[in-house]
Order: structure tokens, then C-alpha cells, then sequence
């Protein structure tokens, strides 16, 4: 055991000492009624252990205030607010989980705050293109247990896929086999009151959280340029920076979100020697805060990798590098458009805790 950890220290990768597990997958059927196209989620996970995983994470994401204001604002504008079909979706989920619709709202705006993340986007020598993500978030122990893939079928076939929490509809994780991958971290400068502000006024706007700006992305762009169009270009009830990776040469970018549009693209740029990208929660313009080293020790073990040895498994070694992962990472996605087969995502039981 010794000799085997010596080796994997000798190799700069620490893994987690526990080991990681496959999330259960299901299959959502868009050819359903949206109301009832979630059901398969019940036969995955216990229907009593959602409706109190689901309370928690409201309680401890929502002030109490704030959840008795959205409750009457729920009850005053629920139709107008609600895009389709995510909003009969919500309604659908609403009699499983926590206290009725509000909640099951509330459930999914929850997640808009507070997502740290670390995404990489890498092009190999081949001109291959990975795409890995870690999701990080401060209720992680209840969030491990409601990790889900889903495969959204059309027609029978899969018209796209991602990794969510049990009750959540949005993405935050997903690909679009042979077109696209994407993650999203949070852009996180805000004080919690903006963000909340923010949220609250999207709502009433009628503008999407920015993990639906996922799914549609990834359920109606028919190729990588377009999902960047999109993910650049459409309003959003908070910041975020989405990462994008495309299933042919070249196809790498970051994209910084204001709320009504870009901040800036950022490519990745092969010929010029920038084959991989780091995103965490943090303008790559400006420099890390002194206290968060994980976007460096990212760049460090992708130079250490090598261009030539990028591949899934190395990318996932980089993901697992404490900081990189670390005590309340949730779970670690590895994804290559053009091999929509090798998508992968593991749970980390209990993160990755720092060595010292
Ligand atoms: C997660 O699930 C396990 C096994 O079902 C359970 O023992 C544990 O209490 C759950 N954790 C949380 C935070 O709900
Ligand atoms: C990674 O390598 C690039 C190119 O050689 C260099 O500019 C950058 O500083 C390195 N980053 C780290 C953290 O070592």
C-alpha cells in the first residue's frame, strides 16, 4: 500500500482516498408530457429521502425571509414566470418534493448561487478536444446522494445528456453527442443580496437561471459555433462563465457572462502553444485571489501532463489534485464531444481532502 502511495505522491497525483462512484442514470423521455417526463427519477431515488434532501437544500441555500417572499410571488405570478416546458416540468416534480410548488421552485434557483467549480478544456496533439469539470458546493454531503445523469431521448434516441441533482431540471454539466460539450461555474463576485436581488427581478422578468440556458443550448444548437451564439448572447438571471468544447480542432472557449450578454471570449488558441484552458470562478484576466489556489495548481499539473498525454484518464488525475478537488467538490465530469460514449462522471464521497 505504502509503495503504491509513494508512487502515485512520485507522480504529483493525489488521488481521494475514498473510493468515487458512477451516479445512477435515467432516461427522460422529451417526447412526454412535461409534466410527467420526470417520473423515472422517483424509481432511482426514495421518495422520502427527496422530499428531505430537497427541504435542506432550501433551508440552507434560501433566507427565511426571502423564502416567504418568493412563496407569495409564486402564488401571484406563477404562470407568467415560468417558461415552458421547464415550467410544467417544475410542476410535475412539485407533489415530490418539499412543501408544493414554491419549494419546488425555489429548489430550482437554489443551485444558481454558490456552484464554485473548476472547468479545463484541452486539445491533444491529435487535435482531439477533453472537457472535464469538477462541481463544488458548500451542501455537498446532500448533493452526493441526488447526483443523476440523465439521458434526454427524442425520438427514442439520445438527443443529449448531463449530469443534475434529483428535483433540479437545469444543467450545469452536459453534452451533445458529436456536436458539443458545456459546463457552467459560477461567476462569483457578487454579495449574496445582489445575487439574490438579481434573482428575484430575473424571475419577474421571465429570464432563464443560467443552468437552463444549458439544457436549450444543448437541445437546439446544431453545432459548436451556435452554442457559443447562444450561451454568449441570451439573458440570464445571474453571472457565470460557461465552457465550451466542440467535437473537431480549435473548439475550446471560455465565455464570461454579464447578465444581459459576454464579458469576453476567451479561445483556446493550440497554435500558439495554449492547448488547455482553466476556468474557476474568477475573470482569467485578472489574477487568483491569494487565498484560492486552484485554477494554478490546475495550470501546473496540466503543464505537467504534457499536450502529448492529455487524454479522459489524465484529465480526470488533474481533476482529482487537491485543491483542485477538494472537501466539498460533489462529483468530477470527464467529456469528449466527438466520443459521446466516454461520458463520464464520478461521485466523490467525501471530496478530497487536503493533506495537511
Ligand atoms: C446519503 O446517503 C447515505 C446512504 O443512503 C446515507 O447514509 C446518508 O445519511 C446520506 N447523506 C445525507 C447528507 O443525506
Ligand atoms: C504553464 O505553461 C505555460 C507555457 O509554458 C506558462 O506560461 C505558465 O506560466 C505555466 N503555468 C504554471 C502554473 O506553471
Amino acid at each position: 500500500m505504502s509503495v503504491l502511495r509513494a508512487a502515485v505522491l512520485f507522480l504529483g497525483l493525489v488521488a481521494s482516498c475514498t473510493p468515487d462512484f458512477a451516479p445512477p442514470t435515467i432516461n427522460i423521455n422529451l417526447d412526454d408530457d412535461p409534466k410527467v417526463r420526470w417520473e423515472p427519477i422517483l424509481k432511482v431515488f426514495d421518495p422520502d429521502y427527496l422530499k428531505r434532501a430537497a427541504a435542506e437544500v432550501i433551508d440552507s441555500t434560501v433566507p427565511k425571509w426571502l423564502h416567504n417572499v418568493l412563496k407569495e410571488l409564486v402564488k401571484s405570478s406563477e404562470k407568467y414566470i415560468l417558461p415552458e416546458p421547464y415550467g410544467d416540468e417544475i410542476r410535475g416534480l412539485a407533489a415530490h418534493f418539499g412543501d408544493g410548488l414554491s419549494d419546488a421552485i425555489m429548489l430550482n434557483y437554489a443551485y444558481e448561487i454558490s456552484a464554485f467549480c473548476t472547468s479545463i478544456v484541452a486539445q491533444d496533439k491529435d487535435g482531439n478536444l477533453f472537457h472535464g469539470r469538477n462541481l463544488d458546493y458548500p451542501h455537498s454531503s446532500v448533493l452526493r446522494n441526488l447526483t443523476v445523469n440523465v439521458n434526454f431521448l427524442k425520438d427514442g434516441k439520445v438527443a443529449y445528456s448531463g449530469t443534475s441533482f434529483a428535483g433540479y431540471v437545469g444543467l450545469w454539466t452536459g453534452q451533445s453527442p458529436n456536436k458539443f460539450t458545456v459546463s457552467g461555474d459560477e461567476r462569483g463576485k457578487d454579495h449574496w443580496w445582489n445575487v439574490w436581488k438579481n434573482m428575484v427581478s430575473g424571475f419577474l422578468l421571465g429570464r432563464s437561471p443560467v443552468s437552463w440556458l444549458v439544457r436549450e443550448t444543448l437541445e437546439v444548437a446544431e453545432d459548436f459555433q451556435s452554442a457559443v451564439m447562444r450561451l454568449a448572447k441570451i439573458p440570464i438571471i445571474t453571472e457565470v462563465y460557461y465552457i465550451v468544447g466542440g467535437a473537431r480542432a480549435g473548439e475550446g472557449v471560455v465565455i464570461t457572462r454579464n447578465r444581459g450578454g459576454p464579458a469576453d471570449i476567451w479561445p483556446l488558441n493550440p497554435l500558439n502553444g495554449e492547448w488547455f484552458l482553466v476556468e474557476t470562478n474568477f475573470d482569467h484576466w485578472l489574477p487568483s485571489p491569494a487565498k484560492d489556489h486552484r485554477k494554478q495548481a490546475a495550470d501546473k499539473a496540466m503543464n505537467a501532463t504534457g499536450q502529448g498525454h492529455i487524454n479522459m484518464k489524465t484529465l480526470y488525475q488533474v481533476l482529482s489534485l487537491n485543491p483542485v478537488c477538494n472537501e466539498i467538490t460533489v462529483y468530477t465530469t470527464t467529456m469528449s464531444a466527438a466520443k459521446p460514449e466516454e461520458y463520464s462522471t464520478r461521485v466523490r464521497p467525501q471530496g478530497c481532502p487536503g493533506t495537511h
